[in-house]
């Protein structure tokens, strides 16, 4: 039988691995009665996932956020401690070395939106404020694309890192964000469509957070009055990281220098926890 094949496995995980995945796909084929047309279409699925997976585009990791297996994976990967900043997906759209910005600065290139000032500190579990940790942040603009989306526009649009104070005070000018749909021109969207859900996330500026000596966090903050919080496409969205987002008059006496009009701010701080394996993100994939 399949399952005893890999019992001679010289890797004992790995033979675990093979015969837990071969006892429940049997198991969900039996379960469902699974019929030779079906096998075909699943077949098909796939190979339309090899087809449109490229280094610019990994389909088979979109399958994984919208099945709900990519926040799985995360929550078995990062328990961490009460009061710990909660991690969630990295997404597709995370290109590393984003430009190292001065404290306060702006991350849009060009008009993208509302601005929005972020600020907030890094701590940890203690509440002591970490000095020069680091948030390296991206985001969508009011066009829904984020950068890499748009390979015309300048590279380093709605993208940037910034390091703490002594302090740990940290502040950056955003935009507001707006919701967006996953890239559903593909096998996944196909899925989504077929089954009657929707494509679409809510409101998020993405960040990882890195320090010396710390655990690094992949999480979001997300616009607590955006759409979609209760549908998020890849069921991203955690509690701990819903954040108001205060909507602020062109004549707010707090009005950050450079901007004109109305203008909105939003506080976030951020827990990490201390470990030696600092972790960067598993996913490398990313969407054009
Ligand atoms: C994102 O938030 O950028 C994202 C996450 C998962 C799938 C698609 C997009
Ligand atoms: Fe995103």
């Amino acid at each position: 039988m399949a399952v005893a094949s890999f019992d001679r496995a010289p890797d004992a995980r790995l033979r675990e691995v093979m015969q837990a995945l071969v006892r429940h796909l049997h198991a969900f084929a039996t379960e469902v009665g699974l019929t030779e047309d079906e096998w075909r279409a699943a077949i098909a699925a796939l190979t339309a996932t090899g087809d449109i997976t490229d280094e610019h585009r990994q389909e088979f990791i979109l399958w994984s956020d919208a099945l709900g297996l990519s926040m799985l994976v995360d929550t078995l990967a990062n328990l961490r401690p009460p009061g710990a900043t909660e991690s969630t997906v990295l997404g597709p759209f995370y290109v590393p070395g984003a430009p190292l910005r001065e404290y306060g600065a702006s991350i849009a290139a060009e008009p993208a939106g509302t601005p929005a000032r972020v600020h907030g500190c890094v701590r940890d579990l203690d509440g002591t404020p970490i000095a020069g940790a680091e948030l390296d942040v991206w985001q969508n603009g009011d066009d829904r694309l984020y950068a890499v989306q748009k390979p015309e526009g300048p590279e380093d649009h709605l993208r940037g890192r910034f390091r703490t104070r002594e302090d740990g005070s940290y502040a950056f000018l955003a935009v507001r964000p707006v919701p967006y749909p996953i890239p559903d021109d593909g096998p996944v969207g196909r899925m989504l469509a077929a089954t009657g859900r929707h494509p679409w996330r809510p409101a998020h500026i993405h960040m990882i957070v890195r320090a010396d000596g710390y655990r690094t966090v992949t999480t979001h903050v997300f616009d607590a009055a955006s759409g979609y919080l209760d549908s998020d496409a890849v069921f991203a969205v955690k509690p701990s990281l819903l954040r108001e987002i205060v909507p602020r008059a062109a004549d707010d006496p707090e009005r950050p220098p450079g901007v004109e009009g109305e203008w909105a701010s939003v506080r976030c701080d951020f827990v990490l926890v201390a470990g030696d394996e600092p972790g960067e993100p598993a996913d490398a994939g990313r969407t054009a």
